[in-house]
């Protein structure tokens, strides 16, 4: 791997050499001058710092440390790392779509899943589209827990990989997965002959994978949306429109409030506080602010997202004077912490304005949601 990393880099190398020869043939000094001063800049990566960069594995295991875990210790790391976030058998869709579910013992047969034709299953879970191992254990290594990236060490990764695979009925509860059978294993991968090279997207000579023509004659002149979001599942993660990022033109809806039975664009709409009471100056929305500061990105007020729903706090500490408990937890929030409710640390929340977190705490520490 580092053999081959080195053989990239030199590559690379060569490629700025003719960039910058071919610049200062083009101009004049100043480059050249400056690419000289920049030559004492920095200095070359040392062999352990390439090794801690260079972790990826790829779809031929090229680059799999060497290890192994067994099924019954990956359940060990589930249920303390990843269970809080997926769910007891990787079912949950409240973090994240589900990893487990949709495949059956006759797509494992075949390489081809089922349910990713027939539209049997609400949504693709993990296992339904990954169609290479190497990506799964890669992934897991690098970004997961995903409050504690690259915290796993080499045989909790297998160990968990394993997990998931027996949790999707790939390899047996005895199973130890290993460097050593880990090529075996994506054999049995459910969606292992899923993917295809023969479309736009690999090959520009190929078909694009998406196809159409103009519509030239009879042409709809409105749209019917077939797919909505249910109301019941509309503010689940707080105002969407309020937790984008202010990059370009597009904006979420203002899930705070019951869909617009006709497009509004963001430019139209009313602000969702601007009535008379915050015109006069009057004490600013709680609601407001923890959508504005993202709270609701990781809190729904009756559900349980990243962190406990609101109106659990408010019923931990209701035997509390209300004044006493929002100054608590207005310290909480700025201060982060974990362990009062799981494991999952919330971060401080130092960069919100104290007031702010203040009349936030308060409206929990009231209850009135
Ligand atoms: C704090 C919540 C949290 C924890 C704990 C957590 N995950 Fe995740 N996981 C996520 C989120 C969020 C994503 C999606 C990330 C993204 O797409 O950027 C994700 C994505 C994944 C995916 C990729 C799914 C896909 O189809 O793209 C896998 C696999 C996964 N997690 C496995 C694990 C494993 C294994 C653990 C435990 C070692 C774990 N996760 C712990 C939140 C979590
Ligand atoms: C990245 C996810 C995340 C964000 C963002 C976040 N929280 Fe949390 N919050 C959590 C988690 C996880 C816990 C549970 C911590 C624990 O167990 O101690 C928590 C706990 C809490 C608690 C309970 C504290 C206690 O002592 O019982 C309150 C109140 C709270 N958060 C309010 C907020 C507010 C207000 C904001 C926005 C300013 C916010 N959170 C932003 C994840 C988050």
């Amino acid at each position: 791997m580092y053999k081959s990393v080195n053989t990239r880099v030199q590559r690379r190398g060569a490629t700025l050499w003719t960039i910058a020869t071919l610049l200062a043939i083009g101009l004049t000094s100043p480059v050249s001058a400056q690419t000289t001063a920049w030559g004492k800049l920095g200095r070359t990566a040392t062999p352990a710092e390439i090794k801690a960069w260079d972790i990826d594995v790829r779809p031929d295991f090229a680059g799999l440390p060497a290890g192994s875990g067994a099924v019954s210790k990956g359940q060990d790391v589930w249920e303390s790392r990843c269970e809080s976030c997926h769910g007891t058998f990787g079912e949950s869709n409240e973090v994240f779509t589900p990893i487990i579910g949709g495949t059956t013992a006759e797509d494992i047969k075949t390489g081809h899943v089922a349910a990713l034709r027939n539209d049997s299953q609400p949504q693709r879970s993990t296992m339904m589209k990954v169609s290479q191992l190497s990506v799964l254990w890669d992934y897991i290594n690098r970004a997961m827990p995903w409050n504690q990236p690259k915290s796993l060490s080499t045989d909790e990764v297998y160990a968990v990989v394993a997990y998931i695979l027996n949790m999707a009925g790939v390899v047996p509860n005895d199973f130890v997965l290993s460097d050593k059978n880990i090529a075996a294993t994506q054999g049995r991968l459910p969606n292992r002959n899923g993917t295809t090279l023969a479309h736009g997207m690999w090959d520009v000579a190929a078909k694009p994978d998406v196809q159409g023509s103009n519509c030239m004659t009879n042409c709809a002149t409105s749209v019917t949306i077939s797919s909505r979001l249910p109301d019941y599942a509309r503010n689940a993660h707080g105002d969407i429109a309020t937790q984008n990022r202010l990059i370009g033109s597009v904006r979420g809806a203002d899930t705070l409030r019951p869909a617009a039975k006709t497009f509004v664009s963001p430019a139209e709409r009313k602000p969702a506080t601007a009535g008379p009471a915050a015109a006069a100056g009057a004490k600013p929305d709680p609601v407001k602010l923890a959508n504005q500061h993202a709270c609701m990105a990781c809190h729904g007020v009756a559900n349980k997202v990243v962190g406990p729903a609101l109106q659990d706090v408010h019923k931990k500490y209701s035997g509390q004077p209300a004044a006493d408990v929002a100054r608590q937890l207005a310290a909480r929030i700025k201060a982060g912490g974990t362990g009062t409710w799981g494991n999952i640390p919330m971060p401080p929340q130092g960069h919100v304005p104290d007031a702010d977190i203040q009349a936030i705490a308060e409206w929990i520490a009231n209850g009135k949601f």
